[in-house]
């Protein structure tokens, strides 16, 4: 496995990080308690230090299911969950008032069955709640000894004004980046370079893509999975056919290199991003043992060049 110690903190992290996105149990197909209990294990046993979650993850199941498998092993790891997606009474909005902070983290601590989160993030910008006062609960926080360090998410080059005066405050950034979606990288390494952030790329697998499985005929989702919709754009029309001649490509380096289709998307981020950490998500343990096989050797120039090439 391979390691960094995270900017402005002393968090020493793996750069894979298990997402705990299929653990909310509904929205992305099939799952199995048993199965993503499992894969916690997995990747524990793979090294992975670093737990991805979020609050609106099945509304906690996502929390509650990482923190039950975590167990004593909790404060060998890192635990990042988020905060600011709001579901009350069947409506979904933004939410990043002091007063809703403080009852969200509450309830991630409960669910999770920890004392303290290691980094705690803001999931998406409610558009009203000052920077500052968020800073300000977030301190708060910090003093009770409840967070350690804090990360934003989702946070457009139109927001830089207003994060600037906060350099140092959030550790992590995370974002939409794979071979399937490039269209953040320039946004998203400005970003994080003006606030010294690690960036974590979520979707890094295309929601699974890019793992290679799927084909033009096998990628007709159950209506609950949101993959059917066409808002997710990497499963539909022009884009699911670019997706599949990248994936073409990249059977045939994954074969030069024997490694999984997933190994080799999951690479070119760590390669192409220097100090980056790649989110995947994973239902069960063989797709946590396919993903860890992204870390300790490197994609030759010429092959990150020929992905370069025609992700753009
Ligand atoms: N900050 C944010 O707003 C935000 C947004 C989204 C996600 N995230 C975080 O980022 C994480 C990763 O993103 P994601 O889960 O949406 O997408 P992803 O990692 O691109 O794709 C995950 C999906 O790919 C499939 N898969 C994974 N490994 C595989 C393997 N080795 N072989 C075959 N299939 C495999 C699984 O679904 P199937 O088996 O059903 O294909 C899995 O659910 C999330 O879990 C979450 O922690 C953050």
């Amino acid at each position: 496995m391979e390691y960094l110690t995270l900017k402005n903190s002393d968090l020493k992290v793996s750069r894979l990080c298990m997402g705990g996105c299929p653990m909310g149990g509904y929205g992305w197909g099939y799952t199995h308690k048993r199965e993503l209990v499992d894969a916690v294990h997995a990747a524990l046993d793979s090294e992975v230090t670093l737990f991805d979650t979020a609050d609106t993850y099945g509304l906690g199941q996502s929390e509650e299911i990482l923190g039950e498998a975590l167990g004593k092993k909790r404060k060998d790891v890192i635990i990042a969950t988020k905060f600011g997606v709001r579901v009350e009474n069947g409506k979904t909005f933004y939410d990043n008032s002091p007063v809703w902070i403080r009852a969200a983290c509450e309830a991630s601590l409960r669910r999770l069955g920890t004392d303290y989160i290691d980094i705690y993030q803001v999931h998406y910008r409610d558009g009203i709640t000052p920077l500052e006062a968020v800073v300000g609960m977030m301190e708060q926080l910090k003093k009770e000894g409840k967070v350690r360090y804090f990360g934003l998410s989702n946070i457009l080059k139109r927001d830089i004004d207003e994060i600037k005066p906060f350099v140092g405050k959030f550790i992590t950034f995370q974002d939409e980046y794979s071979l399937a979606c490039r269209k953040n990288e320039e946004d998203m390494l400005a970003i994080s370079t003006e606030m010294e952030m690690n960036i974590l790329t979520w979707g890094s697998l295309g929601q699974g893509i890019l793992t290679g499985k799927y084909t033009r005929n096998n990628v007709d989702f159950q209506n609950d999975d949101r993959r059917s919709r066409a808002t997710y754009v990497n499963f539909h029309g022009d884009r699911l056919l670019k997706n599949l001649t990248i994936v073409e490509m990249m059977k045939g380096i994954a074969a030069k290199y024997h490694k999984p289709v997933s190994a080799v998307a999951i690479r070119y981020i760590l390669d192409f991003i220097p100090e980056s950490i790649v989110l995947f998500g994973a239902k069960r343990p063989s797709q946590i043992l396919h993903n860890v096989e992204g870390t300790d050797w490197k994609l030759e120039q010429m092959d990150l060049e020929k992905l370069d090439d025609i992700s753009k």
